[in-house]
């Protein structure tokens, strides 16, 4: 099993860095433009492997994609990071030059590899590699749901003193302010989170996940990645282990839940072969009102792309 991680950033190194840790792959490369930084942090994260015990084999290049040739994953985590006031939406024209001419690289050399975007905006970066990889839409597809979850666990775990690992949610719709996260589905141990909070706190939770990403943006001055990273390293795992495990993430839509081609966040069941199945829950009149609403706010940036000459 052979992964390539596209980005040597702090995203990219950080899940190239789980994905070893955890040995996920044979073989992981990571690749930047940027002259000697993947094979600095490459041999960095090669370095601890007698530490953390692993024999997953690193590498880095500088932007030599013969090196990622046969990949059975490539994560693409390409791409300008956002600044402090700054929407994962201003950053479309810079990124998808990037993410268009990475994908092509990637595909040249692995012609029938699994995509996973991590780059901004993200739902639609992912539209943008679908597109020109022409890979089949289970085979391409956008971390962003593993991570707002996470955000939305963290944030309850700390609130009901519980462990993170106890609390199960489903979160769906774009990465940005709209998502959707649904109370419905949130258990704690499997008992509804409901009967364990009051609603006002339970709101303001969410609306905190909402903006998770910014309220790191604001602390450090550049997004988050040790989050990012461990869940697009998780989406990885569940594919190389055939794991059938049920995630949400972002995905081509044609027809589920009422919303034809585009790509937001739902749950789905990922395997060896990509997205197995999109998993359709019944959701109530205020859920499906809040998901197409953020459905109709990636369209319009999805719009944007394109008519964007890049
Ligand atoms: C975030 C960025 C990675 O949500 O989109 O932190």
């Amino acid at each position: 099993m052979k992964i390539s991680v596209i980005g040597a950033g702090n995203v990219g190194a950080t899940c190239a860095e789980v994905l070893a840790h955890h040995e996920i792959a044979n073989e992981v490369v990571l690749l930047d433009i940027k002259e000697n930084l993947a094979e600095g942090k490459a041999l960095d994260i090669w370095q601890s492997s007698p530490i953390n015990m692993y024999d997953t084999r690193v590498i880095g290049t500088t932007n030599d994609y013969t090196k990622t040739a046969s990949s059975d994953i490539v994560i693409i985590t390409s791409g300008l990071p956002r600044k402090p006031g700054m929407s994962r939406d201003d950053l479309i024209s810079t990124n998808a030059k990037i993410v268009k001419s990475v994908t092509e690289s990637v595909i040249k050399h692995s012609p029938d590899t699994i995509i996973i975007v991590v780059s901004n905006p993200l739902d639609v970066m992912t539209y943008c590699a679908y597109i020109h990889s022409k890979l089949p839409s289970s085979k391409v597809f956008g971390m962003a749901g593993i991570l707002d979850t996470a955000r939305y666990k963290a944030f309850l775990a700390t609130e009901l003193n519980v462990s993170p690992k106890d609390i199960q949610a489903v979160l769906m719709g774009g990465h940005g302010d709209t998502m959707v996260p649904l109370p419905r589905y949130t258990t704690v141990g499997g008992i509804p989170v409901t009967e364990l909070i009051d609603e006002n706190r339970l709101n303001s939770i969410i609306e905190r996940t909402k903006k998770g990403g910014g309220e790191i943006v604001n602390l450090l001055g550049t997004s988050a990645w040790y989050a990012p990273g461990s869940a697009a390293a998780q989406m990885a795992e569940a594919i190389v282990r055939d794991q059938k495990r049920v995630f949400p993430v972002c995905a081509w839509l044609e027809g589920q839940y009422g919303l034809n081609k585009v790509y937001m966040g739902v749950p789905v069941i990922l395997g060896k072969n990509g997205i197995e199945k999109i998993i359709e829950l019944q959701l109530n009149d205020e859920e499906m009102k809040l998901v197409k609403l953020s459905a109709a706010a990636v369209k319009e940036v999805m719009d944007v792309l394109d008519k964007l000459d890049y």
